[in-house]
């Protein structure tokens, strides 16, 4: 018994030393830099002859009239105990309208000063069943592209932005391999019916978000949980994503066109800094999220594990810089506390003692620093193809602008090659799991009346337009 005892004080006591001693390395060699905001000019700011200044949208979340796709069919799919999957059980619906008010809304882009504009082709309204393409789906985005081509606003086309169409989830969707063909027919077809009058293009967006939130934490369709296949699907959609880059550079008339990777960046912090496994699983986070995915186009070796539970290895050289330039979406950094019963012994929240946006997101435009700064080791350019706030009160957009525009113009002094700035979101829309109630646009949208008001705070967003003009890509 006094042995026990014995061998159980020794042995806490090495942990403990253990926990500070490998805490304290880590606290000195990894800071968590911030920046003091009340000693900052955010007026002092200059940015290049040639940027895209623009906004961003996906189909989804502004056209309306969307119901063939995997994003219908989770409005409708209950959670346990009858819970809705969105906020107040609302369904997207006519969303803004988009559809039928894109006249319009290039209007309001051209008026606001935007040269440059990103939006999403929905897959399931170009090919709404196997095989079959409809040609006026098709010509209402090039009569999109030509308005925006006149209005001098370059598009950029993102082709998959949450969305599948109900024929290919049914088919097994991203969790087969074989369906990568399906994948690579629509988007051969967009390429060949847009190349002559799209520069920009993007593959997925976010595609280390969707197989997290699909297949392992289960917020998003399929609701699924389950380590193996979120990297299976990871796996397929880096592969649908480098087949697609090697087609269109292989398609490409003029070799001027620029295929990018878009990307949601968040970094993880351990929640107690002084806590050696918050350590370990922001560590795990981090890959698991996104730096995998980062490492496997440094690479070409994608690698994610959970440790004592499974890994999973995928190589394709033809990975390593497959892309013409890199998107970030950046909106917030989050904390990690380590949990050894949730299914990734980790779970996430909002670091505390910063403000927050309605989504309760922690602003902080200093990240978007640290995150160029990390991603330019992967030597293309970079385009910030996301980045904006939910504020339903307008009472801290003008700031966030501000300290991010701010933040923007300190990376470019820096001599970081990036390209462009693309706010989220043109209109207010439907937010996924949210719904309706945050408020992303510039222009504020009347969900009665569809009437699109600007908003007094992205007048800070159209101010430093006016004053760096820009001009649009190519
Ligand atoms: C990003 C998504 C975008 C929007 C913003 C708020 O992750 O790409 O559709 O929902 O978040």
């Amino acid at each position: 018994m006094k042995k026990r005892g014995k061998i159980l004080f020794w042995g806490s006591a090495f942990l403990l030393l253990l926990n500070f001693a490998s805490t304290i390395y880590l606290n000195i060699t990894v800071p968590n830099p911030e920046w003091d905001w009340s000693r900052i000019d955010t007026s002092k700011v200059s940015f290049p002859d040639k940027f895209l200044w623009g906004a961003a949208t996906s189909a989804y979340q502004i056209e309306g009239g969307l119901y063939n796709n995997n994003w219908y069919l989770w409005e409708r799919t209950p959670q346990r105990f009858g819970v809705p999957r969105i906020a107040r059980d609302e369904k997207c619906g006519l969303a803004a309208n988009h559809y039928e008010l894109y006249k319009e809304d290039v209007k309001l882009m051209a008026e606001f000063g935007l040269n440059a504009y990103r939006f999403s082709i929905e897959w399931s309204r170009i090919e709404p069943r196997e095989g079959e393409f409809d040609q006026k789906a098709i010509e209402h985005y090039r009569d999109l592209i030509r308005r925006l081509k006149a209005a001098k606003i370059e598009p950029m086309i993102t082709l998959h932005h949450f969305t599948d169409p109900i024929w290919f989830v049914d088919l097994g969707g991203w969790e087969k391999e074989q369906n990568l063909a399906y994948w690579m027919r629509y988007a051969r077809r967009m390429f060949q019916e847009f190349q002559s009058e799209v520069t920009y293009w993007s593959t997925f967006n976010e595609f280390n978000l969707v197989p997290v939130s699909g297949w392992l934490e289960g917020g998003f369709p399929p609701g699924k949980t389950d380590f193996h296949l979120f990297a299976t699907v990871s796996k397929h959609m880096l592969m649908g994503h480098v087949q697609t880059y090697l087609e269109f550079k292989k398609l490409s008339r003029t070799k001027k066109h620029q295929v990018g990777a878009i990307l949601a960046i968040l970094e993880a912090r351990p929640y107690n800094r002084w806590f050696i496994l918050d350590w370990l699983a922001a560590y795990y986070e981090e890959r698991i999220w996104m730096q995998a995915m980062i490492e496997f186009f440094a690479t070409g070796r994608y690698h994610v594990k959970l440790p004592f539970r499974d890994s999973f290895t995928y190589t394709d050289t033809d990975g390593i810089r497959a892309m013409d330039f890199f998107g970030i979406n950046y909106y917030t950094r989050t904390a990690v506390v380590f949990n050894f019963f949730s299914p990734t012994f980790y779970y996430r929240i909002q670091l505390p003692g910063f403000p927050k946006t309605d989504m309760g997101w922690a602003i902080y435009p200093e990240g978007l620093y640290f995150a160029v700064k990390r991603y330019a080791s992967l030597g293309v350019p970079i385009i910030i193809t996301e980045s904006g706030v939910a504020d339903a009160t307008d009472t801290i957009r003008a700031r966030f602008i501000q300290q991010h525009l701010y933040v923007l113009s300190e990376i470019l002094r820096a001599g970081y090659d990036v390209r462009g700035f693309y706010y989220w979101s043109l209109l207010d829309n439907f937010e996924w799991l949210e719904g309706f109630e945050k408020r992303f646009g510039l222009f504020e949208v009347d969900y009665k009346t569809f009437k699109r008001t600007l908003r007094e705070g992205s007048k800070e967003y159209q101010k430093i337009i006016r004053q760096f003009p820009g001009r649009g890509g190519s």
